[in-house]
């Protein structure tokens, strides 16, 4: 029992150093890797801290370092894979006045960053 959580944690461990993600998520479709080229693209990390994005880590927006875990996106919508793409396209349409800017992420690049954050 116990060899096998240290296995389990070495593993994970090993996962979060090598640092490429997959290329493929089943949850969202998407892929993580051009995930992680579009939240670069996008300049998300401006705003946001994100795991294994490279100068990813804004203040003005909450951490995205666990948004597959909390109930709502942005205190507003229920969190599902469906909505935080939504969240991203269209975050002035779903809390106008928000500090989160409309950047125009297209569908595409929307599923692959919601893979990205799903696996990082
Ligand atoms: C100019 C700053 C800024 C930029 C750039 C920005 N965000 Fe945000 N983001 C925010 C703020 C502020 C919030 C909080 C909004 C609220 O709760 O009303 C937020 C909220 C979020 C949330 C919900 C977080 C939660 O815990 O509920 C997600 C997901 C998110 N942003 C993803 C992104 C992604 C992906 C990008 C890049 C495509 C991005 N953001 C770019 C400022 C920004």
């Amino acid at each position: 029992m116990h060899a096998m959580r240290i296995a389990l944690m070495t593993a994970v461990a090993l996962t979060a150093c090598t640092g490429e993600p997959p290329s493929f998520d089943s949850v969202t479709g998407g892929n993580p890797r051009r995930g992680l080229e579009a939240i670069q693209r996008y300049g998300c990390g401006a705003c946001h801290r994100i795991d294994g994005v490279p100068g990813a880590y804004g203040t003005v927006g909450p951490t995205l370092q666990r948004i597959g875990e909390g109930a709502y996106i942005a205190g507003k919508l229920p969190n599902s894979p469906e909505n935080l793409q939504q969240w991203m396209r269209f975050p002035q349409r779903i809390v106008p006045g928000n500090a989160m800017p409309d950047l125009d992420v297209t569908e595409p690049d929307a599923r692959d960053i919601a893979a990205y954050l799903y696996h990082q």
